[in-house]
C-alpha cells in the first residue's frame, strides 16, 4: 500500500500527519481527561512528557509505515479538535480515534472516519477497514454505524480498557469491506 497522503480536506476538517510540535494540542485538548480515555486503551496523560512520547511514537510509526496518525483540525481556524490513527496489517486497515470533549455531538468524527475510509478502500491492496468499540461506547459505535460501518458481533474479553477497570472487556467489531465487482 502506498503511503496515506499527510494532509486530507473534508468539508469541515483538515485531516493533517500528527508531528512532534502536535504534543501540547494534544495534551491541553483531550489527554489528560479521564472521561475522554475511558474506553481508550491508555491512561490519562499525567505531563506533557506522556504527550511528547506519543507523538514521538506517532511520528516513527509514520515513517516505518506500521500506523499513520492525523491529527483533525477545523479547516478554517485550524483549531485542533482530535486525532485519529489507522493501523494497516496486510489487506486491512484498523481505525482508532479520539475527540476533546468540547468537539463531540457535531459529527466530526463521522466526517474523518468517512474520508479515510473512502481514500484506503481505494488502494487495490485493502480490503477491509475495521474498528473495535467497547460494548458501553456507543458514541463510538454511532459513529462507525453512519459511515457505513457495519458491525460483526461481538469480541469476548478482547480488550482491557484499564481506566474501567484491570479485567478484559467486550468490545463491538465493525467492519467495511471493499465490494467485489
Ligand atoms: C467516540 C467519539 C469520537 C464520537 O464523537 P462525535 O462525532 O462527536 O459523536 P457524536 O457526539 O456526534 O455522537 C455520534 C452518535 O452517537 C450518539 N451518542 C453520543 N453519545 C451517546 C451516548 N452516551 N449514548 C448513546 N448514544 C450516544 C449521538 O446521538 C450520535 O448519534 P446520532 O447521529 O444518531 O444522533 C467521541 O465521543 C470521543 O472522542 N470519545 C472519547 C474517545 C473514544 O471513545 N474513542 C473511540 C474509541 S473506540
Amino acid at each position: 500500500m502506498q503511503t496515506p497522503p499527510e494532509v486530507l480536506n473534508t468539508e469541515r476538517l483538515r485531516i493533517c500527519r500528527l508531528r512532534m510540535p502536535d504534543a501540547d494540542r494534544i495534551f491541553e485538548g483531550w489527554a489528560q481527561d479521564p472521561k475522554v480515555t475511558r474506553y481508550l486503551t491508555w491512561k490519562p496523560h499525567e505531563t506533557i512528557n506522556d504527550a511528547i512520547a506519543h507523538a514521538t511514537r506517532c511520528e516513527a510509526d509514520w515513517d516505518n509505515g506500521k500506523r499513520y496518525s492525523w491529527m483533525l483540525e477545523d479547516r478554517a481556524s485550524r483549531e485542533a479538535l482530535g486525532a485519529i490513527a489507522a493501523h494497516p496489517a496486510g489487506h486491512r486497515v484498523g481505525l482508532g480515534y479520539v475527540l476533546k470533549p468540547d468537539a463531540c455531538g457535531n459529527g466530526f468524527m463521522t466526517e474523518a472516519v468517512s474520508e479515510l475510509t473512502r481514500w484506503f478502500l481505494a488502494q487495490p491492496d485493502v480490503h477491509r477497514i475495521w474498528a473495535i468499540c467497547d460494548c458501553e461506547n456507543l458514541a463510538s459505535a454511532r459513529v462507525l454505524e453512519r459511515a457505513g460501518f457495519q458491525c460483526e458481533g461481538v469480541l469476548r474479553r478482547w480488550t482491557v480498557h484499564p481506566n474501567v477497570g484491570p479485567e478484559p472487556r467486550d468490545v463491538l467489531c465493525f467492519s467495511i469491506i471493499r465490494s467485489e465487482s
